[in-house]
């Protein structure tokens, strides 16, 4: 593993997507900064980082040529390590808000963002963002988010949750090839938000709808059981939680 710090860059992902095209890079290179000024979100949103308190980094990961089909794996790794990570810290009520939000008592403490570089029908690498709200005092543009601080009522050195999460991920990432691929969803599924009680959806129409979580499909996809009781499946862009 190498570690480069960075007091402050547009992205980390970035970083380390132009890093890749110029040089190869080491297995496990991992970039944080002191202070991202274009962090980027999910589906094009952007991130928000606050100076001290937020923490931002990416992993540069080998994944030995997994298949196409088999990408979800690392948001499974990604978001289990991360829940786990936490867990050690002590934070309450830990869980991973499909496909992968972690939340703390209900709360988006942790956002990740994988990017995935193919090559002929296989994952070459994956770039792994992972943000963390450490020691953020509020958020009064962002009712459904929180921070470690917020939740425990503690302030978190962070170095110590960088060193924590930063292990907890790499252990799982080492897992994705080896591990049984049914044991190793079901316990993604057992750390799912609000899996197997009745909640508020919409659709890609904005339609609200009731449904459960059931689990997740083998290529990542949510299973809904609707009202008439049909399960469905559902792709990222295709459904919403209303908390
Ligand atoms: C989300 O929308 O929930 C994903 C947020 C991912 C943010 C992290 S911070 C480090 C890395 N660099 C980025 O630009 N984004 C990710």
């Amino acid at each position: 593993m190498k570690i480069i710090k960075i007091s402050a860059i547009g992205s980390t992902n970035d970083y380390l997507k132009k890093q890749a095209k110029i040089i190869p890079l080491e297995d496990e290179t991992v970039v944080q900064t002191l202070h991202q000024t274009q962090g980027k979100g999910q589906m094009g949103a952007t991130w928000h980082f606050d100076i001290g308190n937020s923490l931002a980094f990416s992993i540069f990961k080998q994944t030995n040529e997994l298949p196409i089909s088999k990408q979800f794996w690392v948001n499974f790794a990604v978001s289990i390590g991360v829940k786990k990570g936490l867990d050690l810290l002590g934070i309450p009520k830990v869980s991973i808000k499909w496909p992968n939000d972690i939340l703390a008592d209900g709360k988006k403490v942790c956002g990740i963002l994988v990017e995935n570089q193919f090559q002929k029908g296989h994952i070459e690498h994956s770039i792994i963002g992972i943000g963390i709200n450490v020691n953020n005092a509020s958020f009064p543009e962002f009712p459904q988010a929180s921070s470690l601080l917020l939740s425990t009522g503690i302030h978190f050195s962070l170095d110590e949750v960088f060193d924590k999460v930063l292990q907890a991920v790499l252990s799982e990432l080492q897992l994705v090839k080896a591990t049984n691929a049914e044991a190793y969803k079901k316990q993604y599924e057992s750390y799912l938000y609000k899996i197997g009680i009745v909640s508020t959806f919409e659709d890609i129409e904005r339609k609200m709808f009731y449904g459960t979580i059931q689990g997740v499909s083998n290529n990542g996809m949510l299973l809904v059981k609707l009202q008439d009781t049909t399960v469905k499946e559902y792709r990222l862009k295709e459904i919403k939680m209303l908390y």
